[in-house]
Formats: structure tokens, C-alpha cells, sequence
């Protein structure tokens, strides 16, 4: 039988990993399966569980369980336990493993447009659970200075005081969405504006040179104002195949070129 890997969400119907691990596993010449895991919102650690029992070696985990496989693990990698989220487990020795490859993912993405992230100034806004997750390996990509712009200031208050020792040879700053301002090599969409449909507002004192929209798929005001100011521009595709190259990499030990997948 070959090794089986699988998604694990809920919902999980609309998850683009399955194919995508089947073109690495092709492009690399491995033989896997990797499935589709529907838990029930009460039946996350039984449904892991299983899996593993049945001899599964790795699961990606996505909304709503990356809390808690995060609490699942008895051991977890620096960037997991930054991001206080796991979205990839596998076992070792009967100990559950986690990490968290969302961060790479965005690194690899933004490093396969060619934009340099070295001692650069970035601007993210939202400070949600996708922003955390990607805080410290910006700064371990060279990133010198984020500021995390928030709608409710308090959220992206709590974020940097909570990340500032984790990130000691970067500057960390928190403002409200109200007061974007400034100027930023790279500006990163996190918030979950776009997949509700809801309009994002930069206004003209802010100025940026590439604009990156964690969504994918959806409309984005975000990304329309970034082109009108002629700027490079990109949605989230390309992080959504870092995270899941960066996961096989872990699993497999050898790690397919994000430009072939795009
Ligand atoms: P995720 O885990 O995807 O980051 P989340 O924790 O729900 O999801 O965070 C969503 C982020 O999008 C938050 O920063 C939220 O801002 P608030 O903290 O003020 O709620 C932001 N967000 C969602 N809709 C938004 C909108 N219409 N305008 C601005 N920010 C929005």
C-alpha cells in the first residue's frame, strides 16, 4: 500500500491539497496517497487518532482545527509554537509532531515573484490568527520592521506585545486601520476582508511597492487599488502551494520547486 497523508477541516470539500501533494508526489517520482478528512467540530483528536493508528505519516490540518492540534502535540517545532497553530502533524516514535508551514509558504511565494524581503519594511493588515502565523519567519527571511495595521487597535496591540520577544532583531509595531500611513516595500493582506466580500481602504498617505493578498480565488479592493497605483501584485495561490510544498518537504525529506506548481 502506498503512504497515506490526508487534508483534515471542516468543511473540507473545497481543499486544494489533495492535488496538489499528487503533483509533487508525480513531479518527484513518490508513490502516495493523500485523501480528504470531514471531522466532526467534536471529533478532531479522535479522527487524528485513527488516522495515525491506521498507519497514516502525515496530515495538514486547516479551519477550524489548527488551535487545536497545536494543544494536541507533544512535540512542536519554534515557528508552531510562535504561531500558537499547527497545520502539519506527523508521528514520531508514538509522540505527535506539529508545525506550522503557513509562514514559509508566504516567504517561498514572495521569494518566487523575485520580491526581496531582506531588511525590508512591511506592512500587514489584520492581526489574526494568518498574521501570527507568518511574523516570524518574515523576519527570519530578513524583514527589519513589520507594522501590523488592525480595525480594532486593541488586536494588534496584543499581537506585537505577545510576539516582540520572539522576533528580538526586528521592530514591531501596532496601528489602527484608521491611520495607514507611511511607506512599505511590500504590504500584506491578512485580514479576512476579501473573502467576505468586504472593501479595504488605502488611502493615498500610505505608499507601497508590491502588494500580496493572502486570498485567492476571490475579488479584492485590496489588490484593485494596489494595480491602480501600477505596483506588482499578487493573491495568495502561491502561498497555498509554499505551505503545502513546505509540509511535503517535512514529510518526504525532499522539497519540489514552488515555480513548477504555480
Ligand atoms: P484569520 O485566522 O484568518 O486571521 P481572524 O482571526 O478571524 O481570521 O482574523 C480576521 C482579521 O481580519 C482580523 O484582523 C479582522 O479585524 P478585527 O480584528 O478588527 O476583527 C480582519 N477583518 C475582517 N473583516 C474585516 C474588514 N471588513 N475590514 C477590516 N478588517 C477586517
Amino acid at each position: 500500500m502506498s503512504k497515506q497523508f490526508a487534508v483534515i477541516g471542516n468543511p473540507i470539500e473545497q481543499s486544494r491539497s489533495p492535488e496538489l501533494h499528487h503533483a509533487f508526489a508525480q513531479k518527484m517520482g513518490l508513490d502516495l496517497n493523500y485523501s480528504k478528512r470531514l471531522a466532526p467540530l467534536d471529533g478532531f483528536l479522535a479522527n487524528i487518532q485513527e488516522f495515525f493508528s491506521q498507519g497514516g505519516i502525515g496530515l495538514n490540518v486547516t479551519v477550524p482545527f489548527k488551535e487545536q492540534a497545536f494543544a494536541a502535540c507533544a512535540v512542536l517545532t519554534e515557528r508552531a509554537k510562535i504561531a500558537k497553530a499547527v497545520n502539519t502533524l506527523w508521528m514520531v516514535d508514538g509522540q505527535l509532531h506539529g508545525d506550522n508551514t503557513d509562514g514559509q509558504g508566504l516567504v517561498d511565494a514572495i521569494r518566487a515573484l523575485d520580491w526581496s524581503l531582506d531588511q525590508t519594511d512591511v506592512l500587514i493588515i489584520g492581526a489574526g490568527g494568518a498574521t501570527r502565523g507568518v511574523i516570524y519567519p518574515l523576519v527570519q527571511a530578513g524583514v527589519k520592521k513589520i507594522v501590523i495595521a488592525n480595525r480594532t487597535l486593541a488586536r494588534a496591540e496584543q499581537l506585537v506585545a505577545d510576539l516582540k520577544t520572539a522576533v528580538p532583531q526586528a521592530t514591531l509595531q501596532a496601528i489602527g486601520l484608521d491611520a495607514l500611513e507611511g511607506q512599505f516595500d511590500l504590504v500584506i493582506n491578512a485580514t479576512s476582508a476579501s473573502l467576505s466580500g468586504d472593501a479595504l481602504v488605502l488611502p493615498e498617505t500610505l505608499q507601497f511597492q508590491h502588494a500580496y493578498e493572502m486570498a485567492y480565488g476571490k475579488p479584492s479592493t485590496f489588490l484593485d487599488q494596489a494595480k491602480a497605483r501600477g505596483v506588482p501584485t499578487s493573491e495568495g495561490y502561491g502561498m497555498l502551494v509554499g505551505q503545502a510544498i513546505e509540509s511535503f518537504s517535512i514529510w518526504n525529506g525532499i522539497k519540489p520547486n514552488l515555480k513548477d506548481f504555480l
